[in-house]
């Protein structure tokens, strides 16, 4: 049997792998500063994660969601606590189109409509709704188009204000990433965030921030969206949440009410994924990581901006754009294959750093002198 080819493949095996550097097979060392696509938030290995997997899989690994799993409980409190949002209510799944699916579900449960807004660059994932409302027509298949979603000019506020306008009664949900990832690390502005949240309101409508990549203290803050002032009724988060446990979740507003079978699934909120998040969380706490996030993370963006080859640098905290000319289109490849360093990137040449919130300094400096070699 072969793999179903649908990813193209860098031409390396991580064998090994510890904070801010893998290894491949051939015991070549990397800096890593994609974290396996946002996913790595506390560091590969980590000490503390790894102890209370271990553990965990030692005790119970895995039970359905028809008996009673305290961990599922701590891993809600303590979320309520380091967002800052402790009346919230959390419904654990397992990815970030799953969470999103599960969020613009709960929307029109919530006010009985279809209509979902969404913007022009986003990214919500590849199931059903949650690819409907993803700028890609490339990946929409047939049996996903729908006419409830309506893609918006991004950051517009006028274009926002004449849709509500139009058809205001009909929207059951405004979705959008705080700084929007594929679409090459585009920040939701303060205005927008906030006119989304007062037509949400006038509406009847549910404000859905999707944190799946931007969140869970990337920028410094838990939800990059909150740099507005005001919040969003869902917050849906997955990949930096189990450090590469596959857990996501939906952090939920006191208004909206559950029942039994409204939501569920057979994975989401095991002992071993909640065991996992469970220690992210303790370690993002005990070691004032979204600080470090948002000072290495400015650090970085102050010496990127010093680069006159450099056409915009974007983005806050731990997750970064640098917008190259194509004349420097190599530098991604040439970062891997001659710095051995790992980054990630966006449509045509934006670069995208997603690295560990636990970057140091000196790591950032590494990456800075190898980019300046590439670019002069
Ligand atoms: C903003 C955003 N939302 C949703 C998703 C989908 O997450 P997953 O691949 O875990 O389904 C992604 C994945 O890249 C994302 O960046």
């Amino acid at each position: 049997m072969n793999l179903y080819d649908v990813y193209p493949l860098n031409d390396i095996e991580i064998t090994k792998a510890s904070g801010s550097n893998v290894w491949d097979a051939n015991g070549q060392q990397y800096l890593d500063l994609y974290g396996g696509h946002a996913v790595i938030s506390i560091g590969h290995t980590h000490p503390h994660y790894v102890q209370r997997l271990t553990e965990q899989l030692n005790k119970v690994g895995f039970y359905s969601n028809s008996i009673k799993i305290p961990l599922q409980v701590q891993l809600a409190e303590k979320l309520g606590q380091v967002s800052g949002k402790v009346d919230y209510q959390l419904f654990l799944c397992n990815s970030g189109a799953e969470a999103n699916e599960n969020a613009l579900k709960l929307a029109s449960f919530y006010n009985g409509r279809k209509k979902i807004i969404a913007f022009k660059g986003a990214f919500h994932g590849r199931t059903s709704l949650a690819v409907a409302a993803t700028d890609n027509p490339k990946i929409v298949a047939p049996v996903n188009e729908t006419e409830n979603v309506i893609f918006l000019p991004h950051n517009d506020d006028q274009a926002l204000v004449d849709a509500f306008t139009k058809q205001g009664n009909e929207i059951a949900a405004v979705i959008l990433e705080g700084i929007q990832g594929v679409g090459g690390i585009r920040e939701a502005s303060k205005s927008f965030l906030q006119k989304i949240r007062s037509l949400c309101d006038e509406y009847n409508a549910v404000y859905i921030a999707d944190s799946v990549q931007c969140g869970y203290g990337r920028t410094g803050l838990f939800y990059s969206h909150d740099w507005a002032g005001v919040s969003a009724d869902i917050y849906t988060m997955a990949k930096g949440m189990g450090n590469g446990f596959p857990i996501a979740g939906i952090s939920i507003a006191p208004k909206f009410k559950p029942w039994h079978g409204q939501l569920g699934t057979t994975f989401g909120g095991n002992h071993l994924a909640c065991a996992a998040a469970l220690a992210v969380l303790e370690v993002i706490e005990k070691d004032n990581l979204m600080k470090n996030a948002e000072e290495v993370g400015a650090y970085l963006i102050e010496e990127l901006k010093k680069f006159e080859q450099v056409k915009e640098v974007r983005g806050r905290g731990l997750m970064i754009g640098i917008e190259l000319p194509e004349a420097l289109a190599h530098v991604k490849k040439d970062l891997l294959f001659k710095h051995f360093i790992f980054t990630g990137e966006a449509k045509p040449n934006v670069i995208r750093l997603l690295p560990a919130l636990n970057l140091t300094k000196e790591h950032a400096e590494e990456f800075l002198k190898a980019f300046a070699e590439l670019v002069k």
